[in-house]
């Protein structure tokens, strides 16, 4: 038996109490609510006791794990009482109001080996689960595009979050695990339609590297409205999330012709997948009851709660002008600023930022960790090393006959240019304004003056500056100067 408590017995509270009190193998010891007639009733209805002061409750009652089911902007405060206690939460979603405040509450629960997992009730829809499993298992195909509708009127009780994080982060948590990775760019339209203190419709375009997800969620449309649909290359999958029904849609035949440009279907297949309609929340709460027993992974953990988060409050990497090819590649982490060009092919690392109106060529490849500053250009055939820093404006050129024009007086094709490899070495920097010739490798950890002109090989720790650059000394791994070598520096002994 696991002794639980429900803090915060409102609309959502108080499901959670009478769940818990059919659960075979949860004992509802408590129930709190700062509202003394709501913990009261909840309580007595499920004979437990009420609690106004979740910190006394949490004191008299030997507690295992509670449900946190308060306005969003108290679930930083009280679940963190709940970990510091050793119990472990479920908090509902969205974890937290703001990012740090959700990265406080994963860290606190790590350090004390206790359950965090969010309210992504969704994830437990049994219609979900069943389409999770088809996508799993190829039966659409490749997946092309995820869009999903949750649209209804506006719920009272709700005051201090808008509708992102209140309804769109359930289908943008769903997104995430559908597709099983994070998403590398958001857009979102949203406004004030029939309110105006918060947002209360939006429209949110995620692309996640060649699958693109949409998700339209508001208060102002008069009907209750919840579904999903999945389009993959082999299939089509509808889900209604309240009725929990999913009908699948297969092209029987497919005809592609000879120019690979036509393509023709046959009669679609369509079959009414069936489903064992349970409540979502019965099994969320069994879940979580079997994961705080049997010490398993929540299938929603604090990540996937701050990840949903981090997309609601669009805290992504890429903003919303830059233009990024789908066949671009970046990494964990790497944030793409206003205006920048990233042309496909191109490969950035991870925990990479790259400024304002950079143009990235086609098949660039940079490592981790680099930073390029605002109005940089660099075309196809470079190479930047982790690490490396390359200062504002600077210019990477790549073709060593820089003419408009072929002899005979023809614009010049791709064919006509032969482009030059340049390389930049691990950690090396290059100072605002430079100008770096194809071909040129410049050495690990080496520094280019502002405004050089670099025109051949730089050692690595070499210091160069000058129109041609010129080796002018050697710096150290922390980039002050070293005038001979071998050379050491007091500060990183390198
Ligand atoms: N997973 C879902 O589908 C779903 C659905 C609805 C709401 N929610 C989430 O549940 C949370 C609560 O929403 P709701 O609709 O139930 O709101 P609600 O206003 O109906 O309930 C919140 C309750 O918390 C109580 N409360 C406030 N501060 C408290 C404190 N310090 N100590 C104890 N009790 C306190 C309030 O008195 C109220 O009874 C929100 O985070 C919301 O996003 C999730
Ligand atoms: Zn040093």
């Amino acid at each position: 038996m696991i002794n639980v408590a429900v803090i915060g017995a409102g609309n959502m509270g108080k499901h959670h109490a009478r769940v818990y009190s059919e659960l075979p193998g949860a004992n509802l010891v408590a129930v709190c609510d700062s509202d003394e007639g709501r913990a009261k009733t909840v309580a007595s209805r499920h004979n437990c006791k009420p609690y106004t002061d979740y910190n006394e409750m949490l004191q008299k009652e030997g507690i295992d794990a509670v449900s946190i089911a308060v306005p969003t902007k108290f679930h930083k405060d009280i679940s963190l009482a709940c970990i510091e206690n050793g119990n472990s939460v479920l908090v509902e979603k969205p974890i937290a109001d703001t990012v740090e405040n959700a990265e406080m509450l994963i860290e606190a629960a790590g350090k004390k080996n206790v359950t965090l997992t969010v309210g992504h009730l969704e994830r437990f829809n049994p219609a979900v689960q069943k389409l999770k499993q088809m996508i799993d298992s190829g039966e659409f195909g490749k997946i092309n595009s995820i869009v999903a509708k949750r649209v209804g009127a506006f719920p009272p009780q709700i005051k201090d979050a808008n509708v992102i994080v209140d309804m769109a982060i359930h289908d943008i948590d769903i997104f995430n695990y559908l597709i099983g990775r994070a998403p590398v760019r958001v857009n979102i339209n949203s406004g004030k339609a029939l309110i105006n203190q918060r947002d209360d419709f939006a429209d949110i375009l995620i692309d996640y590297g060649r699958i693109n997800a949409f998700v339209q969620a508001n208060w102002i449309t008069p009907v209750k409205i919840r579904n999903l649909t999945v389009t993959g290359d082999k299939g089509y999958a509808e889900l209604n999330y309240i009725t929990q029904e999913l009908v699948v849609y297969r092209s029987k035949s497919m005809e592609i012709d000879n120019f690979n440009d036509v393509v023709k279907f046959g009669t679609p297949e369509k079959s009414v997948i069936e489903i064992n309609t349970e409540e979502p929340l019965k099994l969320e709460l069994a879940h979580f009851l079997d994961c705080v027993g049997n010490g398993k992974k929540p299938l929603v953990t604090g990540e996937d709660g701050l990840l949903a988060l981090k997309v609601a409050l669009n805290t992504f990497g890429i903003h919303p002008t830059a233009d990024v090819s789908g066949k671009a590649v970046l990494g964990n982490g790497t944030k793409v600023w206003h205006h920048s060009h990233i042309r496909e092919e191109a490969s950035i690392g991870e925990n990479c930022v790259i400024g304002k109106n950079v143009y990235v060529d086609f098949a660039v490849k940079i490592g981790n960790n680099v930073k390029i500053q605002n109005n940089t250009s660099i075309y196809h055939g470079t190479e930047i090393g982790d690490g490396a820093f390359i200062g504002t404006g600077v210019v990477f050129t790549n073709d060593k006959v820089p003419r408009a024009t072929t002899p005979d007086g023809n614009l010049k094709q791709a064919c006509d240019w032969s482009i030059g490899k340049t390389c930049v070495g691990r950690c090396a920097s290059i100072g605002a304004g430079s100008i770096i010739l194809p071909d040129v490798k410049i050495g690990e950890y080496a520094m280019i003056g502002a405004g050089s002109v670099v025109t051949k090989n730089v050692p690595a720790h070499a210091l160069v500056f000058g129109n041609p650059a010129q080796v002018r000394g050697y710096v150290c791994k922390c980039g002050r100067r070293a005038e001979k070598e071998p050379y050491t520096c007091e500060r990183c002994k390198k």
